[in-house]
């Protein structure tokens, strides 16, 4: 398709947008009274206008039931946790057994870890991509300290070639190799959270399983975001946050994926608590721990209803609506908020370098702009005129068109105010 920039076009792209209703289904903040431009679901989702309603259902039922909610509330809390693992299952690809909710994303892949990194004396090493995200740094760091190694010896970091912003696949391809007999674990985040590159979950886990290793997955920036097939892919294990694109809230609860290869290991080794022990005899109170066969079987505490509740809004939602028709518009899109970037680069004095993969296969909903000759006054600018985008050193924006609840005239309408705040 051949854009234009222009606001009339720009509208004709929303009217033939079948996903242009459900912008009305979210809430938007205001600047000056005006509905921002929300550049930043890839960093909090915004809150769907469903949502309270699923919150307020909780409480209704705590008042009015106390205890009793756990069995008799409109959704009982007691199995609260089953209905993500039909939808939750379909966002990441994965059979419903496979799929469950508990803690926060790093949290859970400590837990994780305690199952699938089991070093031995001679495959010890876990191969992980350089500048991840530092909570996945540091847990990593200290998850190999904890088995007694030295994380400048245990841990592998793939890094981008001289001079270019992203990783290479091959590069990738030939460590896992190179590392061999010596890999216990490749762990990767599935979108890089920096610059926006998609990585091949399926290829790199090929090869790692062809090593030798387990290979999991952080999907933070890609849960609700990319094309996930986690179980065909032969995937070991995976966690993701549901605040980013799924639009649970602030903090709110992650999910898990572990292969159903695994569920009946006796042999791994897990941090047992009596929400993971067998339902049907959990409160028999038995003394000895009889995990239930499926990803559930990791859970350890009852769960925190009160933020399930959110995040139960936005995966019906995603149910609702499928990967596959959000995935189209995200493509789209990007695309078209890149034509902007382009045209609007050629108009004014200064460079914007985006260092995103401009290969669709290798992005998804967020470009990373890298402001040659501008900088944070530029993105305190924009913040300022209702341009909601967030600053990573040393002079990136992110910017994220959620396909959600981002329209395409927000992209033209970005690219005037950025315009005016370059050119004044
Ligand atoms: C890629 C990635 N990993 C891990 C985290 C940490 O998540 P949490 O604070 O929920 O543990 C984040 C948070 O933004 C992230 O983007």
């Amino acid at each position: 398709m051949t854009f234009q920039n222009t606001r009339d076009f720009a509208k004709q792209l929303d009217a033939q947008d079948h996903l242009a209703k459900y912008r009305d289904e979210f809430i938007f903040p205001k600047v000056d009274g005006k509905q921002v431009i929300y550049f930043t679901g890839n960093s909090l989702g915004l809150q769907p206008k469903r949502t309270k309603a699923y919150v307020d259902e909780v409480m209704e039922d705590w008042a009015n039931l106390a205890v009793e909610g756990h069995f008799y509330a409109e959704k009982p809390w007691w199995d609260y946790h089953e209905r993500f693992a039909e939808p939750l299952s379909k966002i990441v690809g994965a059979k419903p057994s496979e799929v469950t909710v508990m803690n926060t994303l790093t949290v859970n892949l400590h837990l994780l870890m305690v199952s699938f990194y089991r070093p031995q004396a001679k495959r010890y090493k876990i191969l992980c991509e350089a500048k991840a995200f530092p909570s996945d740094q540091y847990m990593i760091q200290s998850q190999v300290r904890h088995h007694g190694y030295d994380p400048n010896d245990a841990i592998v970091e793939i890094h981008r070639r001289e001079g270019e912003h992203n990783i290479r696949l091959e590069d990738i391809l030939a460590k896992i190799k190179e590392v061999g007999e010596e890999l216990a674990m490749v762990l990767i985040g599935g979108v890089n959270y920096y610059t926006g590159q998609v990585f091949d979950i399926r290829k790199i886990t090929r090869a790692g399983h062809d090593a030798g290793a387990i290979v999991g997955w952080d999907l933070a920036h890609a849960a609700g975001n990319i094309k996930l097939e986690l179980h065909d892919w032969d995937v070991d294990f995976a966690a993701w946050c549901s605040y980013k694109y799924m639009n649970s809230g602030p903090g709110n609860a992650s999910g898990c994926f572990i292969h159903e290869r695994h569920h009946a290991d006796k042999d791994l080794n897990r941090f047992a608590g009596w929400w993971g022990h067998n339902k049907a005899r959990r409160f028999k109170m038995e003394p000895d721990f009889d995990p239930v066969q499926g990803a559930d079987g990791w859970q350890i505490s009852n769960l925190p209803i009160l933020t399930l509740a959110p995040y139960l809004a936005s995966v019906e939602m995603f149910a609702a609506v499928g990967m596959e028709a959000l995935i189209k518009k995200r493509d789209n899109i990007t695309a078209y908020l890149e034509f902007i970037l382009h045209e609007i680069d050629k108009e004014v004095d200064s460079t914007f370098e985006i260092i995103t993969p401009s290969n669709p296969e290798e992005r998804a909903s967020q470009l990373s702009v890298f402001l040659h000759g501008e900088g944070r006054p530029l993105f305190e600018y924009l913040m300022k005129n209702g341009v909601i985008t967030d600053w990573r050193e040393p002079n990136v924006i992110r910017l994220a068109p959620v396909p959600f609840y981002c329209s395409y005239e927000d992209m033209y309408e970005f690219g005037q105010i950025l315009k005016k705040g370059i050119i004044g």
